[in-house]
């Protein structure tokens, strides 16, 4: 071979090599342009997941709303004024938690959502009003006990999400398992400077064999539809979002779930 020859060789090589080389580069881009797409895809989807998880609840008590006031008027025919508007506003709230719901969950995923400071009584009470209808409807009573009503620094809207869907699976398994005289108590004390919400059921408890899994994603048990995510998210919000703790035991006739928050 020439040196000539060798030259062009070399410079044939080259010229193949910056083409390999900017190839690689764009496969490399596009193959990451994937992977961010496609990890956003999955947080989106999480996030639907979600929002499809928060808005049952609330769906369901519209629709018992609605059906109580259909019974009236067609039945019985003595819907009052006072109950009419009655229905009214408990349905503008229930709205609200589902718009806020969307807001929380866009917010889950940002990085600059505000923090507010809230008192726990009114927002344990605003949460179990939207919860109130169905579980009338199931005849589970509801007993709510503030021995201390602490400011709390944090999500108030989150707070209310981990409530219902803790109140929500008592209510479940209460169902489920066909207990008369269901009775969920929600109690807010005090201890060691922090807030304490405990939730108490008398469904029988948590199979033990479950107990290491309640909190796992995609866990469900003895349910016809769950889903398993309602617990898993709950202690997301509150460990990750607000600092707190989330635990669950069984106690005398039932589960116990203790929301422990730090205080503002
Ligand atoms: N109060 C309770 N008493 C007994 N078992 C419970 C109680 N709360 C939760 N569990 C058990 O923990 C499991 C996980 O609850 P989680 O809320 O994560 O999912 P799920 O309720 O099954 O489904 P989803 O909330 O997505 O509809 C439930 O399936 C149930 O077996
Ligand atoms: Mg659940």
């Amino acid at each position: 071979m020439t040196k000539e020859e060798c030259k062009d060789k070399i410079n044939f090589l080259e010229s193949e090599l910056k083409a390999l080389r900017s190839f690689t580069q764009k496969e490399s881009e596009q193959h990451n342009k994937i992977l961010t797409q496609s990890s956003k895809m999955a947080a989106m989807g999480e996030m639907i997941g979600n929002i499809a998880h928060q808005w049952r609840q609330p769906l369901m008590e519209l629709s018992s709303i609605l059906m109580e006031a259909e019974a009236k008027i067609r039945i019985s025919k003595n819907l009052t004024y006072n109950q009419v508007l009655e229905m009214i506003d408990t349905s503008n709230q229930i709205l609200k938690y589902m718009s806020n719901t969307i807001d929380d969950f866009r917010n889950f995923f940002a990085t600059d959502k505000e923090k507010t400071k809230f008192k726990i009584s009114e927002q344990i009470k605003r949460t179990v009003n939207i919860l109130s209808s169905t579980l009338e409807n199931k005849k589970i009573q509801i007993q709510i006990i503030i021995q201390s009503n602490p400011t709390i620094y944090g999500y108030q809207n989150e707070y209310s999400q981990v409530l219902i869907n803790i109140i929500s699976n008592a209510k479940d398994v209460l169902v489920q398992r066909g207990i008369e005289n269901g009775i969920i108590k929600v109690k807010v004390y005090e201890k060691d400077g922090e807030c304490i919400t405990e939730i108490i059921d008398n469904a029988g408890g948590i199979s033990e064999k479950y107990m290491d899994d309640i909190f796992k994603p995609f866990m469900t048990f003895e349910k016809k539809n769950g889903t398993g995510i309602g617990l898993f998210m709950s202690k997301l919000i509150v460990e990750n979002n607000m600092n707190g703790r989330l635990s669950a035991k069984n106690v005398k006739n039932g589960a116990q779930f203790l929301i422990e928050l730090p205080i503002f």
